[in-house]
């Protein structure tokens, strides 16, 4: 299993590997077009797990040249606990590192296990933030969660 720069072509895999995650919400920024662009704009921070079935990992970070967002880390499930995750993190932590960034966030729903493997990385729960959100264009969410 290799870690790269993901590519444009990667979109298939990672569509099935991201809706292999029923709770995992995908949105139109998750269309093939917004999938490209983000990429176009943050390639270097965009890492795909890869071994000889395809696509058995990903992570997106972007960046505003203050923080850093991480978006859509998953590892396909047989490969759990074997340290992918951490492997991507590291990688996509160390691009942001490496580009100036001070401090990175991530969005999680409250109920995802995954705040487990968080916390075991390096990251802290914040207690003191609510997220507010508004959704300029359209409906166009892809998943099961509509919040
Ligand atoms: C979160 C995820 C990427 C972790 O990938 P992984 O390859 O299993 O993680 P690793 O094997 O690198 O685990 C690193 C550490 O976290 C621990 N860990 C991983 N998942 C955990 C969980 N659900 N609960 C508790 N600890 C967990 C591992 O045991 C390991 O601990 P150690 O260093 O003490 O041995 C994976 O569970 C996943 O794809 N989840 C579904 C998608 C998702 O919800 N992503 C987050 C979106 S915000």
């Amino acid at each position: 299993m290799i870690v790269r720069p993901m590519q444009p072509e990667d979109y298939p895999g990672l569509v099935e590997l991201w809706s292999s995650f029923p709770g995992n919400a995908m949105t139109g920024a998750d269309s093939e077009a917004g999938f490209t662009s983000f990429l176009k704009r943050n390639g270097s921070y965009c890492f795909a797990a890869v071994d000889s079935d395809g696509i058995v990992g990903s992570v997106m970070a972007g960046e505003d040249s203050r923080r850093g967002y991480i978006y859509h880390l998953s590892v396909k499930k047989e490969l759990h606990r074997s340290g992918t995750g951490r492997l991507l993190m590291d990688t996509v932590e160390k691009a942001l590192y490496d580009a100036g960034i001070e401090k990175i966030h991530l969005f999680i729903f409250s109920d995802n296990p995954a705040i487990e493997f968080y916390r075991k990385t390096g990251w802290h729960l914040r207690n003191d933030i609510e997220v507010m959100s508004k959704v300029l264009r359209g409906d166009r969410y892809m998943g099961t969660r509509k919040t």
